[in-house]
């Protein structure tokens, strides 16, 4: 049953599933707890008064003892608390978001509300409920979460894209849907594949809402990234000659690398591809290509998409929606420098290594390496992988438009080995 197939285990929060039985267990528990907390209170109402009546010298002591147990019982009740708080959370059904919290929009909770399948139980799947998700993290951002659900139902949804992407970037992924109409954009000129993959893109066909600047014009005289440095001029510029020229030895010829799947590279996923040229490239010998990218500062997924490329809008902290084994080709750039705990970057690293099947290829294409410790971390996590190093070049590149200083690259491609 597709439709029934539920987010688990894949940073989104879920529904308990309520059974007759879990009810009345609930309740036996509120009912302990509350009693707890009687036998607590009069413990701590009672038996001060009754020892202080008594005058005698072991007073200091007995002192010390009395507030040892009280700060006991008070331990006791702050436990029963918490308790009793997650049993509402539960009893409501959900286990992060708290839903009871006040101004919170009522399309958010209809969202997330779980639904009785209307036969009962799925024989095969087990499932009682539909369940809706939402990203964990979405508690830490409530209200902004709520301003985003707020909205005319059937109506033009508010023009707040950016929004949904500071979401995003706050690690409330997936986001939930919301029944209004997304803004639609004209798309004049649109021309077809492969014509479609060097045409620059009009002006009017990208949202420029929420951005710094409002033409492609602008952009181009803008350095957005490391991996995007002039990448929406699809005429002058550098753009149209990377993957099929190199201007240094840590920049690899898409070709070589072709050649060294032996004919076997047909779909592939690009982390961090910018404007979408090394899909385009890639696409020009019929690989396809998916680019990961959200819109930080430029429209990135509208341009890839008016390319005839695939946009994927996803952030880097999102489990990558692909089964197992399934790319022959895993590009990579320095977009993949996550920052943070060095376990962040091994979390994507496993997840790329997932994604990719034994014998594909995973192209790291002029990582940054801020310092000396950053590479050999890096090399160290790759090793750990077991991966043929089929090329690695570490090179020093001076970015002219970048910074004007030389600094350290990694290249590599590399090829997942069949792990028993
Ligand atoms: C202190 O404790 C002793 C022994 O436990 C008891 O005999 C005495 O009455 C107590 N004194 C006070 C002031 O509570
Ligand atoms: C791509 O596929 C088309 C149609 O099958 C074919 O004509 C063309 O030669 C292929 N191009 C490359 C580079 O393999």
């Amino acid at each position: 049953m597709g439709s029934v197939s539920l987010k688990i285990g894949d940073g989104t929060a879920r529904f308990k599933r309520a059974t007759l039985c879990s009810s009345a267990i609930n309740i036996l528990m509120l009912f302990s707890v509350i009693t707890t907390n009687l036998f607590a209170l009069y413990a701590f109402n009672s038996s001060p008064n009754h020892r202080l009546h008594n005058p005698f010298h072991h007073r200091n002591k007995n002192i010390s003892l009395i507030s040892e147990q009280v700060s006991l019982i008070i331990k006791e009740i702050d436990s029963s608390q918490r308790k009793l708080a997650q049993m509402e959370k539960q009893l409501l059904g959900y286990d992060t978001l708290d839903l009871s919290r006040p101004n919170l929009a009522t399309e958010l909770k209809l969202f997330l509300q779980n639904h009785q399948l209307p036969l009962g139980k799925d024989s095969r799947t087990g499932i009682t409920e539909m369940v809706a998700s939402v990203g964990h993290s979405c508690e830490k951002s409530a209200d902004l979460l709520s301003q985003y659900m707020s909205y005319k139902v059937s109506g033009p949804c508010p023009d707040d894209w950016s929004l949904a992407q500071k979401l995003i970037l706050k690690g409330c992924e997936p986001l939930p849907r919301r029944r209004c109409f997304a803004k639609t954009v004209p798309k004049p000129g649109l021309t077809s594949l492969p014509v479609s993959l060097w045409k620059s893109v009009n002006d009017k066909a990208v949202t420029w809402s929420g951005l710094g600047c409002k033409n492609f014009n602008c952009l181009n005289s803008k350095i957005l990234s490391r991996d995007c440095v002039g990448c929406f001029d699809l005429v002058n510029g550098y753009e149209t000659q990377r993957y099929v020229k190199a201007r240094s030895k840590i920049e690899f010829l898409m070709d070589d690398v072709l050649a060294m799947g032996n004919g076997g590279i047909r779909i592939g996923f690009d982390i961090g591809g910018g404007s979408g040229t090394f899909a385009a490239r890639m696409a020009e010998r019929n690989v396809t290509v998916i680019t990961n990218t959200l819109n930080v500062d430029a429209p990135y997924s509208e341009f890839i998409a008016t390319r005839g490329l695939f946009p994927l809008f996803l952030s880097l902290d999102h489990r990558f929606p692909f089964y197992d084994n399934v790319f022959d080709l895993v590009h990579a750039t320095s977009g993949l420098d996550v920052g943070g705990k060095p376990e962040k970057l091994e979390f994507l690293m496993f997840d790329i290594d997932r994604v990719l099947r034994a014998g594909g290829l995973f192209w790291l294409d002029n990582f940054y390496c801020s310092d000396d410790e950053k590479k050999r971390a890096l090399t160290r996590l790759i090793e750990r992988f077991g991966y043929k190093k089929l090329k690695w070049v570490v090179g020093e590149k001076t970015d002219a438009a970048w910074s004007g200083k030389p600094e350290i690259y990694l290249s590599a491609v590399l090829q997942k080995p069949v792990r028993i």
